[in-house]
């Protein structure tokens, strides 16, 4: 089968299949084919419990199954429904929000952030930059509306955050484009795990800090879809504070989704958040986004945006729902370092990790890599420049035996 499929609309290569949704079928009908003792099927980005059962916290449970039809099956607004607007700042932010101008837009998802911003914080043509590694689907949000991706490198040979490439591509670009979306997503990584240090964001705020004498207008986008999978939710947030150091030219933009944090993947709900220096900046990124959502999507599904209104707003519900995720994040975490553990024992080496839903591997022909592992009924996702283990999908059990696993088909 050809690996593209012409448009005959615009002429443009479409793939055949989503990458990681094809891996996840094959998996799928192996395990139908041979039984799921058989299969390891690491490549699904949502939380399973030991059994391959989707994790869905029943705090939050409860709160759907109590909504009344209006409450599910109304429009809201296209920026969200006032309560959520509120509610979703406390959700981002916890006890570090950063002074300045906060406006927040519902979106459909994180991605529905992600590309409001880059729809409206860049020119068509232009270039958006991440790191080396990143969640794919960047390149094709990008893609989808003129913009393609630019990346420098994520990490220094000593498995630090490469501060001088950061700065070398942000100056690079902003020296022939006039403007410039920046995609930092952390902490917790996708998909290496890693999470930004407060030094890192340090150098980070002082490299912009420095690009932005040129004048031209960025937008920093934080990529929080992992942000309460990292640890300590408040540590996590510590960084906040710090983005009140940038000038007036660089937007902070939290792209916060709800999909992982809160079970709700397929309700598509999360909200851009910007953390603005005037308040015309403020009114201007509201008025701008919600004009862009209204002829993208529309308005945003509404039951989401109830639920966490809900939970903010009902005495000790907030509180269930943070305990019980926290009992998952746990499970997460030790899924994580168990990998970490025996990857070290038998000398297979992973890009730096922290926590989170995924561990990746660097090694030069991951395409092959891992169609041998396939055929040994292990699933796993093949990057540009490794693979990608979703620890977030198998047990702590499989976690410990893949490292052999995969160093052996590394080395045949
Ligand atoms: C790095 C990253 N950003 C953003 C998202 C957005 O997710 P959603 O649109 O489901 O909220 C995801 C989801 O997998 C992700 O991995």
């Amino acid at each position: 089968m050809a690996e593209y499929i012409l448009a005959r609309g615009n002429g443009r290569h479409i793939p055949h299949e989503d990458k990681i949704f094809g891996i996840s079928n094959r998996a799928k009908a192996m395990i139908a084919e041979k039984g799921a003792d058989k299969v390891i099927n690491a490549t699904i980005g949502s939380l399973l419990d030991d059994n391959g059962n989707l994790v869905v916290l029943s705090s939050v449970d409860e709160v759907f199954k109590h909504l009344s039809p209006a409450e599910y099956a109304d429009y809201a607004p296209i920026g969200g429904i006032k309560p959520f607007r509120e509610a979703v700042q406390q959700a981002a932010f916890g006890s570090h929000r950063p002074k300045g101008y906060v406006e927040a837009v519902a979106t459909p998802g994180g991605t529905g952030s992600l590309r409001n911003v880059i729809a409206n914080y860049s020119d068509g043509g232009d270039q958006v930059l991440t790191s080396d590694w990143h969640w794919a689907p960047y390149n094709t949000i990008a893609g989808e509306i003129g913009r393609s991706i630019a990346t420098f490198e994520f990490f220094t040979e000593n498995g630090k955050f490469n501060i001088d490439s950061f700065q070398k591509k942000s100056a690079e670009l902003l020296a022939k484009q006039e403007s410039l979306v920046i995609i930092l997503n952390t902490p917790a990584h996708n998909p290496t795990g890693y999470s930004l240090t407060l030094e890192d964001w340090d150098h980070v705020i002082a490299v912009l800090q420095e690009e932005a004498k040129c004048g031209k207008a960025i937008a920093l986008v934080i990529d929080a879809a992992y942000i309460d999978f990292a640890g300590d939710e408040e540590e996590y947030r510590r960084f906040l504070p710090k983005l009140e150091a940038l000038p007036e030219n660089v937007l902070p933009i939290m792209a916060y989704s709800l999909s992982k944090t809160y079970t709700l993947y397929g309700t598509r709900c999360g909200a851009m958040i910007c953390i603005a220096k005037t308040k015309e900046i403020a009114d201007e990124f509201k008025r701008v986004c919600e004009y862009s959502s209204r002829g993208s999507w529309s308005n945003s599904a509404k039951v989401a945006q109830v639920i966490l209104s809900r939970i903010y707003g009902e005495p000790g519900l907030l509180e269930r729902v943070d305990k019980e995720r926290a009992h998952y994040r746990e499970m997460l975490i030790k899924r994580g370092r168990a990998f970490e553990e025996e990857a070290k024992k038998v000398g297979l080496k992973i890009v730096p990790f922290d926590a989170g839903f995924f561990i990746s591997i660097p090694c030069s022909d991951p395409d092959a890599i891992s169609a041998k592992l396939e055929k040994e009924g292990v699933f796993i996702v093949p990057l540009a420049k490794g693979l990608r283990v979703s620890v977030a999908s198998i047990s702590e059990d499989k976690c410990r035996k893949l490292p052999a696993i995969i160093k052996a088909a590394m080395e045949e």
